[in-house]
């Protein structure tokens, strides 16, 4: 099935190369963007998934599926305490971090990447907070947003992969699951 991309993997050149803004965005962007949103709604199907072996995923960056060019997706839903859930959902063109706290935070489980087949154990640390100034395709014009906790560290994931960074590259090599006292454990 077409619509479902090929996923680069982290053994390609390209998932380390930086990638370009887009100087003028036209639809050709826009539904390109729209339609990494519906790959990871798909992959969050799990029938979808595992009719077409994909991977479950959070988060996309343009490079993951053959495009070197600074955009990305972040697709999930969360549950709320009142039962409820929360859908995030960011559709972004040439992101770009304009504030970030000192504050750390990271994900007791690890981070995970639909680039990244192997295992890769330890801890991410990433900015508890994050603003980020962007072109947003939902609503086709230049936005502001306000990221904490578990959204911002899958948006500096993605981010990351624009310049060609892997959430591994990150793990302390001599001691992957070192503790930093001050950092918020999600
Ligand atoms: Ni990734």
């Amino acid at each position: 099935m077409s619509k479902y991309f090929t996923i680069v993997k982290d053994n390609a050149k390209s998932i380390r190369a930086k990638s370009q803004p887009v100087m003028n965005i036209t639809q050709k962007e826009i539904d390109l963007v729209n339609s990494m949103k519906d790959y990871l709604v798909a992959s969050q199907d799990e029938e979808i998934r595992e009719r077409y072996h994909l991977r479950e995923g959070v988060g996309l960056a343009a490079p993951q599926i053959g495009k070197n060019i600074r955009a990305l997706v972040v697709y999930y839903e969360a549950p709320l305490e009142d039962g409820t859930t929360k859908v995030v959902d960011h559709r972004l063109i040439n992101p770009k971090i304009i504030s970030e706290s000192v504050k750390e935070a990271y994900l007791r489980a690890g981070e995970g990447c639909l680039s990244v087949d192997a295992e890769h154990q330890g801890y991410v640390y990433r900015k508890y907070k994050i603003m980020i100034k962007a072109f947003d395709v939902k609503e086709k014009k230049e936005t502001t947003i306000s990221a904490s906790g578990y959204e911002a560290i899958v948006l500096q994931h993605e981010m990351d992969h624009l310049d060609g960074i892997l959430f591994y590259d990150h793990i302390d090599k001599k001691n992957p699951f070192i503790e930093k006292p001050d950092a918020i454990k999600l």
